[in-house]
């Protein structure tokens, strides 16, 4: 397969953030988020306007839903489903596929303009969309109509570190003069996108669902063949097992650093970080795995989602 035709050029996504940085370095701090029905979101890049248009959002049975929270791996398994759609509509002569040459939509449901959803009405099958939506927020089609979702988890305390870095680097969200003021604040639900433990708790209520599957950061970084292959299962993609050994290199950390000024444009240097599993370890302290262990306890330690995250392994200081 070639690498050419995998790789979306640097069209909407890069564009979009790009922008989004610029309109933020004109922005107070204070300016950068507002609230809506109680969550949290970033002023340059969510809408008041986004959020009403987004009930006229009509979800077909065949979309490919990635819901994840901020930080939690949502561009590396958003390349990993559209390589696989690619391949799986190139394969399969049921899977209709137009040519369109309508522009490529900003791949977050919940990021854009509220005209939108009327041009995605246009786009071809399977679209892909990528959210960071708690699920009691998503437009109701999604799960009236059926349509699959990925459910991404990752350890909390390696998101909140990963989530920190990038508050210091994107200009879109409101940045932090140390480690403990943001923990106050992630703790606290008062970051872009709200509480993580809350978002778990929500979407906690939609396991046991055939069309929500669970998928964490730490299983496919162990084994993303396997991690790729349950994907390929969940959405039955048609797909040989060369084409899915392409898909895994493709997503490797290194392979996507590397593509990214193609991918992600100038945003790639922020996003590519680390990419790895228990670099927390180096910044948490004594109270903050103390507090962070105590919510884990109340809120998600009784929940399916919650020994899905595998906290005694990931997470114990
Ligand atoms: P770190 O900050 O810990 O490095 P999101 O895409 O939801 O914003 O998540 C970003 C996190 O996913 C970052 O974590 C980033 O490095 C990591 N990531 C991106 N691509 C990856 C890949 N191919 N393999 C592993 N981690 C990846």
């Amino acid at each position: 397969m070639e690498e050419k035709g995998m790789a979306k050029p640097k069209t909407a996504l890069a564009d979009v953030l790009e922008k989004s940085m610029i309109a933020a370095d004109a922005l107070e701090r204070k300016d950068l988020i507002f609230t809506y029905k109680g969550t949290v979101y970033p002023t340059t890049l969510c809408t008041p306007e986004i959020f009403k248009a987004m009930d006229s959002f009509e979800a077909r049975r065949d979309d490919v839903i990635l819901a994840g929270f901020p930080k939690s791996g949502t561009n590396w398994f958003g390349q990993i489903l559209s390589d696989l759609i690619a391949l799986a509509v190139k394969n399969n002569k049921n899977e209709i596929h137009h040519h369109s040459d309508m522009p490529e939509e900003f791949p977050y449901l919940e990021i854009g303009d509220p005209e939108k959803y009327e041009r995605m009405k246009k786009l071809p099958p399977r679209r892909l969309i990528r959210t960071h939506m708690a699920p009691q927020n998503l437009p109701e089609s999604i799960f009236k109509n059926k349509a699959k979702i990925l459910l991404l988890l990752r350890n909390p305390k390696d998101l909140a570190k990963s989530y920190y870095h990038f508050c210091l680097v994107f200009s879109p969200f409101p940045s932090y003069e140390s480690w403990d003021g943001f923990f106050e604040d992630f703790m606290a639900g008062k970051v872009p996108w709200g509480s993580y433990f809350n978002y778990l708790s929500e979407w906690n209520k939609y396991i046991g669902s055939e069309n929500v599957m669970p998928i964490s950061f730490e299983e496919v970084k162990e084994n993303t063949y396997l991690g790729v292959k349950k994907i390929v299962e969940f959405f039955e993609f048609s797909l040989n097992e060369e084409e899915i050994h392409t898909v895994v290199q493709r997503s490797s950390f290194q392979s996507m650093k590397k593509n990214s000024k193609d991918t992600h444009g100038a945003f790639g240097d922020l996003l590519f970080r680390k990419g790895g599993v228990s670099d927390w370890r180096n910044l948490f302290e004594e109270k903050h795995n103390l507090e962070m262990d105590k919510m884990y306890k109340d809120h998600l330690a009784a929940t399916t989602l919650g020994t899905r995250l595998k906290y005694e392994v990931y997470c114990k200081a």
